[in-house]
């Protein structure tokens, strides 16, 4: 089997309006981590671009830790342009992380007084990883509320991933935190391939799997 190259982000990211205050949300990076875990043990080489997670470096991975979304773009293009050799064909970028859309405009220099917080959160579009991403097959993550497995279809489609990964987090024992998930394979065929309830490591594996087979198909 020839070696990959995976390039993966996970967790959330952190956008601060002063230096004690950020927006971020409950993503624990398991997901990610579980993915990275998997394709080392696969022999593959592994760059893991983490937000403030807390969680053990799996062994055989190069772990770069990020706080904001646009440091997250930054160490996710660095490893890209490193690639090792690779071509776009056996190199894969794996979006995980629950990156924050938004940011504040500005990050005040000094702890915000209340009295100064009114009028603060104006915020601006962070940019989307997953979509701006070249020389990769990609693929992507969807957690919504509720079934909306067309939210998935929308987003492989605009975001030209080989596959998107959905997950309704209102699912139980699925979503953010948790050790399992249940997730459909949404492919760009526009094949469905809906999994049962599985630890996020067996979900990680199959992922793994899916790539290795992707690999010899030649990129389009
Ligand atoms: N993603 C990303 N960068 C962003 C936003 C999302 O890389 N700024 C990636 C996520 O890691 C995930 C996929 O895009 O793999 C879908 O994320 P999601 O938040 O569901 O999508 P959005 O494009 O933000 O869609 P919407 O707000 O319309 O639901």
């Amino acid at each position: 089997m020839m070696k990959l190259r995976f390039v993966i982000t996970a967790g959330p990211t952190r956008e601060y309006l002063d230096p004690v205050r950020f927006l971020s949300n409950p993503s624990s990076g398991r997901m990610g981590f579980s993915i990275a875990r998997a394709a080392a043990r696969r022999g593959h080489e592994v760059v893991l671009v983490a937000g403030p997670v807390q969680l053990r470096t799996p062994k055989g991975v190069r772990r770069v830790d990020v706080s904001s979304a646009r440091e997250m773009l930054g160490a996710v293009e660095t490893a890209l342009a490193e690639n090792g050799g690779k071509d776009a064909a056996s190199t894969f970028f794996i979006a995980t992380a629950a990156v924050a859309d938004w940011r504040p405009k500005r990050m005040a220099a000094e702890k915000l007084k209340k009295g100064e917080m009114s009028g603060v959160l104006e915020l601006v579009r962070n940019p989307d990883i997953l979509k701006s991403v070249k020389g990769a097959r990609k693929i992507g993550f969807a957690a919504e509320t509720g079934a909306k497995l067309d939210e998935a279809v929308r987003k492989c489609r605009e975001k030209s991933t080989e596959m998107i990964v959905f997950n309704d987090v209102t699912s139980p024992g699925a979503g953010f935190g948790t050790a399992t998930n249940r997730v459909t394979f949404v492919h760009a065929s526009g094949k469905l391939e809906t999994l049962p309830l599985m630890s996020k490591q067996a979900i990680g594996a199959r992922i793994v799997r899916f790539c290795e087979g992707l690999e010899k198909c030649p990129k389009t």
